[in-house]
């Protein structure tokens, strides 16, 4: 049968992207494929907002070279940001991609998809390129029973915000609303497909107007929540600009949102946010923090933080670094300025590069301890956590999220193999112990639904004693 093997790079929206051309492929006939070597199609949806994202999907373009000769019958596809930036200069450095789509050519894509179905023949896959082993170093591929779980969709595509160290304007262009019913038809449809978790994506969510009636994202919210069969609700990512009182009132009467909030900070220093063209102030940051502490208490908190921006000195760099901890965030996504081309900082004068990558080192070290300690507080504690599937580590194990997006890893009970908790997503921990990257412990129980009382499941200790 054909196939295709998708890999995701970058953000949200990119995975929202590849949840949308996975399922007009599966729609056009084709597999989706768990291992590169073996697809008709292979389609990287690539990211440019850093330099490192930009090299690595030329990184695998190349890699995927060996399996073009070996079998050129196999489609190499590239989509995403990096495709929109480098539409041409992609033909010169990689001629052996078949074919390249931008960011607003998802259609274009599908039919090509479709189109070029009919081509490919059963079993189609060469013995030559089976014999090449798997290939390493793999990235977020779509594929297995626990995807349809959760579902990303999208409210708004672009953005307009044009922070000056952003190329996402420039690659997804302006903001783009979609029209309130149709994010409705398919939040109910991907519930139908067995959704849990729906996370309504953009790049700014909370600046959503509806395109014909004015509704906000506070409206959407609601209306979304009123979904039969909703279990659970999420967004990303918030603008700190948008993030209003109506908001966070809205927020507090949905009982099935996720308490966890994205909002990026960037930098704790007003010169730097009115460089980079963020539209607040720290002082109206910590206001709306207040404000949602206030009204929605036990929320986590994460960010994302530049360190290295052009003109951060030592003084503004400790302002990002003491509010860091206090312990404000659960989770920092930390970054070195990387400059993008086109975007008015990368004309500005640089920071030395060690100095910037010492400047992350001593965060990442201050925000690493902040982290730890929101895990451990779950120690002792059962948590209900949505199944992601086979730990990658070790496939004895069985990896979850909590509801505030901690990764929880247990062993799999005796007697119930992975699968079996498709159906029955939801799994109560007993949280034993906790690290940087989650916590690991017991499952206990089991449900269907996230409102369900869990079911017991056989105990290792039990099944000692039975043997
Ligand atoms: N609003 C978007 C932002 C996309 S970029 C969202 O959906 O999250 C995600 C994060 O990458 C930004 O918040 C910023 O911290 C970081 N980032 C963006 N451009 C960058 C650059 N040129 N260099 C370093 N980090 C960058
Ligand atoms: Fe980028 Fe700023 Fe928009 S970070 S996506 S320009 S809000």
């Amino acid at each position: 049968m054909a196939s295709i093997y998708i890999e995701t790079f970058g953000c949200q929206m990119n995975e929202a992207d590849s949840q949308f051309i996975a399922e007009r492929a599966t729609a056009a006939g084709y597999a989706i494929a768990e291992k590169p070597h073996k697809a008709s199609v292979v389609l990287l949806n690539t990211c440019t907002v850093r330099d490192n994202a930009e090299r690595r999907a030329y990184g695998r373009m190349q890699h995927f070279k060996t399996l073009k000769r070996a079998d050129p019958s196999m489609k190499l596809v590239v989509t995403g940001c990096l495709a929109e930036q480098d539409r041409h200069r992609m033909r010169t450095i990689a001629p052996h991609v078949d074919a390249v789509f931008g960011t607003k050519e998802l259609g274009e894509l599908a039919d090509a998809l479709t189109a070029w179905r009919p081509g490919f023949v059963e079993d189609e896959c060469s013995e030559e390129r089976s014999l090449l082993l798997p290939m390493g170093g793999q990235a977020d591929c779509i594929a297995d029973a626990f995807t349809h779980l959760r579902a990303y969709v999208t409210v708004q595509r672009g953005c307009s915000y044009y922070c000056t160290f952003c190329i996402v304007p420039h690659v997804r262009g302006r903001f783009d609303h979609r029209p309130t019913g149709d994010i409705l038809a398919e939040v109910r449809q991907r519930i139908a497909q067995g959704a849990r978790e729906i996370t309504l994506v953009g790049q700014t969510v909370n600046a959503y107007k509806d395109p014909a009636t004015g509704a906000d994202f506070g409206d959407i919210l609601g209306a979304v929540a009123q979904c039969d069969g909703l279990e659970r609700l999420s967004f990303l990512t918030s603008h700190p600009k948008d993030f209003t009182q109506k908001l966070v009132l809205d927020m507090a009467r949905i009982s099935r949102l996720n308490p966890r909030l994205h909002l990026p900070i960037q930098s704790a220093s007003n010169p730097v946010l009115r460089r980079m063209n963020r539209k607040y102030t720290i002082e109206a940051y910590m206001e709306k923090v207040a404000f949602l502490r206030e009204h929605l208490c036990g929320w986590a908190l994460t960010t994302d933080i530049i360190v290295g921006f052009p003109g951060e000195s030592e003084e503004d760099f400790q302002k990002t670094l003491a509010l860091c901890a206090t312990n404000m965030f659960a989770q920092a996504y930390m970054f070195i300025y990387s400059p993008r081309r086109g975007t008015p900082a990368s004309h500005w004068p640089q920071v030395d590069s060690a100095l910037a990558s010492d400047r992350l080192r001593s965060l990442a070290a201050v925000q690493d301890r902040s982290c730890r300690e929101f895990h451990q507080r779950k120690v002792g504690s059962v948590v209900r956590a949505l199944v992601q599937g086979p730990s990658r580590k070790d496939p004895t194990k069985l990896a979850a999220k909590t509801v505030d997006n901690v990764t929880v890893v247990a062993p799999l009970p005796p007697t119930l193999d992975a699968a079996s908790f498709a159906a029955a997503p939801w799994v109560d921990v007993r949280v034993e112990a906790s690290y940087t990257w989650g916590a690991t412990g017991t499952m206990l129980a089991r449900s269907h639904a996230f409102t369900e009382p869990g079911t017991l499941v056989p105990s290792p200790t039990l099944d000692l004693i039975t043997l």
